[in-house]
């Protein structure tokens, strides 16, 4: 569906980005994450045939961003990082003006326009003034526009940046909608966690450069790290005992105590980590919590970011 080759984007004396070779497949929410000046902006403004790169080239569904412009724009919906200020245009005409600029006709135009604003739940703002809504809102609304003339890709630039926790809610809601309507969406963020329950792949950028890309699962594999184990006893006097129980058991690499509290570390690959509570309720050591700390999004970024990835 889109298909980077060798994307390299060079300004007076920054590398913006070095060439970038991916790809994200029909269907795909792929979460393009990276801290502040790694690219994801450059290679968004490149796909969306805003920038023109040094050298490299990319397809979207199947049209060259270089010489297909055109059919391109057509394909995509393009959410920018920051969006203008359109002052006296109420939503509605807000909506209606870039539903014309796609020549979509003017009676087909009413009901497209219902429907992006059902789904954006800005029916009720539809007379207001683009000025008067809120930035979660005015988010919203913005992705309301990319979808008025239904793209099959979305190419979105942060589009919960600087929102408060429950608009980051609605909008992630509104992202797994259109998820389900079955788009191919390439989302930025550089906050990894906000991306994590519903991409299902990812591509980690930093300085303009790659450093991985696929599957969240098949990433995780990737990383040489351990998953831990966060025990607490009801006796914080069975902590010494619960220690050498554990250490001495093959599959353990570490434990650590802090009171009543045991951390053991297991390798990632192992799948299985019940033997460490048989272990010790068969010892008649009780345990009054038994829960595994998550690998998340964030700790694979910090990984990765680290130079820790084989
Ligand atoms: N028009 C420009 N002229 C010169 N340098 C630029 C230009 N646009 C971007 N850059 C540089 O390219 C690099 C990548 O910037 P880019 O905006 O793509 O990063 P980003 O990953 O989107 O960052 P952020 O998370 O802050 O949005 C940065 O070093 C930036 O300073
Ligand atoms: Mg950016």
């Amino acid at each position: 569906m889109i298909a980077i080759k060798g994307l390299t984007k060079e300004y007076k004396n920054v590398t913006a980005l070095r060439d970038l070779t991916m790809t994200i497949a029909q269907g795909d929410i792929f979460g393009y994450i990276g801290p502040n000046g790694a690219g994801k902006t450059t290679t968004i403004k490149i796909l969306a045939t805003l920038v023109k790169p040094t050298s490299g080239h990319a397809e979207i569904c199947n049209y060259n961003i270089l010489t297909q412009p055109d059919d391109v724009k057509r394909v995509i919906g393009y959410m920018p990082d920051f969006f203008g200020v359109y002052d006296d245009m109420k939503v509605w005409e807000y909506l209606d003006f870039f539903g014309a600029a796609y020549k979509i006709e003017k009676t087909k135009r009413r009901k497209i326009i219902d429907d992006v604003l059902e789904l954006t739940d800005l029916g009720e703002k539809r007379n207001d003034f683009v000025e008067a809504l809120s930035r979660g809102m005015k988010q919203r609304l913005c992705l309301a526009k990319t979808l008025v003339h239904d793209p099959q890709v979305l190419l979105l630039d942060e589009p919960a940046s600087g929102l408060d926790p429950r608009a980051r809610i609605e909008m992630r809601e509104l992202l797994k909608e259109l998820r389900n309507l079955g788009k191919t969406v390439l989302i930025s963020s550089h906050i990894l966690t906000e991306l994590s329950d519903f991409c299902n792949t990812i591509g980690i950028l930093e300085k303009g450069e790659l450093l991985a890309a696929g599957e969240v699962s098949a990433i995780m594999d990737q990383i040489k790290g351990a998953r831990i184990v966060e025990i607490t006893l009801r006796q914080a006097d069975d902590a010494p005992r619960a220690h050498d129980l554990l250490i001495a058991h093959p599959e353990v690499t570490a434990v650590e105590i802090d009171g009543a509290d045991l951390q053991v570390e297991v390798p990632i690959t192992c799948d299985d980590v019940s033997f460490i509570n048989e272990a010790l309720t068969t010892s008649g050591i009780r345990i009054t919590s038994f829960r595994e700390s998550e690998i998340d999004l964030e700790d694979i970024f910090m990984k990765i970011t680290k130079g820790a990835v084989q």
